[in-house]
């Protein structure tokens, strides 16, 4: 199943925790902008006012139970595609979004180990199906994002390495598995040489046209 309702362009961002994604979100936004598209530019958690609730639970609130963790990311994607991304898509928009399904496979999936089909079908449930047209995964290693990481904000950032590589190798493997919807791009290069990647990437997959 693929993208969206009506003429839209759906991209979601990808990738550990310090990996750079919402400076390459917003260099892309200003580059599609310049072209004279209209852009959404959105994030989750906490792209609508439900989900900004939830955001707060779910990345500092107490200790709560992997599936618990689950659901509520799944209900703020729920609330997302509802209030933002849909009504965008169908009426012509680009929607750029940092961070999609493929967090919650990698984080609930395989960082906490609920399995990733599982936590894909729950995603997908609640997306009612919308796919990207394409997902840009900005990839660095769980170490460096750490080292970039100047201190814990949350829930996720205070889990350690090994949390972070398997999140990692997960959207490597994810996109291994779809490279015509996929785009990895290293996230240790010059911003303004990643962006230039993304726009290649992009181009190449005929989705700029
Ligand atoms: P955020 O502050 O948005 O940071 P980032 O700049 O890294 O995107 O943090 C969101 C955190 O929530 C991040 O650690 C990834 C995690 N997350 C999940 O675990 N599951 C999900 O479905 C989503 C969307 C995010």
């Amino acid at each position: 199943m693929s993208s969206a309702p009506g003429p839209g362009l759906f991209v979601a961002f990808e990738g550990g925790d310090g990996a750079g994604k919402s400076t390459q979100v917003e260099l892309l936004a200003g580059w599609l902008r310049d072209q004279g598209r209209e852009v959404v530019v959105t994030r989750q958690p906490g792209g609508t006012a439900l989900g900004q609730q939830l955001r707060d639970l779910v990345l500092h609130g107490g200790h709560m139970s992997p599936r618990a963790e689950a659901l509520i990311f799944a209900a703020d994607k729920a609330q997302h595609v509802a209030e933002v991304i849909a009504p965008a898509l169908a009426r012509g928009a680009v929607v750029i979004t940092d961070r999609y399904t493929d967090s919650s496979v990698a984080y609930q999936g395989a960082g906490r180990d609920l399995g990733h089909a599982e936590v894909h079908d729950l995603q997908m449930w609640a997306v009612g199906d919308l796919m990207p047209d394409v997902t840009v995964v900005v990839d660095i290693t769980a170490e460096e994002g750490r080292r970039r990481r100047d201190e814990v904000h949350d829930r996720m950032e205070s889990e350690d390495d090994g949390f972070h590589e398997a999140v990692r190798s997960h959207f490597l493997a994810m996109a291994r598995g779809a490279p015509a919807r996929y785009l990895v791009v290293d996230g240790t290069a010059a911003p303004e040489q990643i962006h230039g990647a993304i726009l290649d990437g992009l181009a190449s997959r005929g989705v700029l046209a």
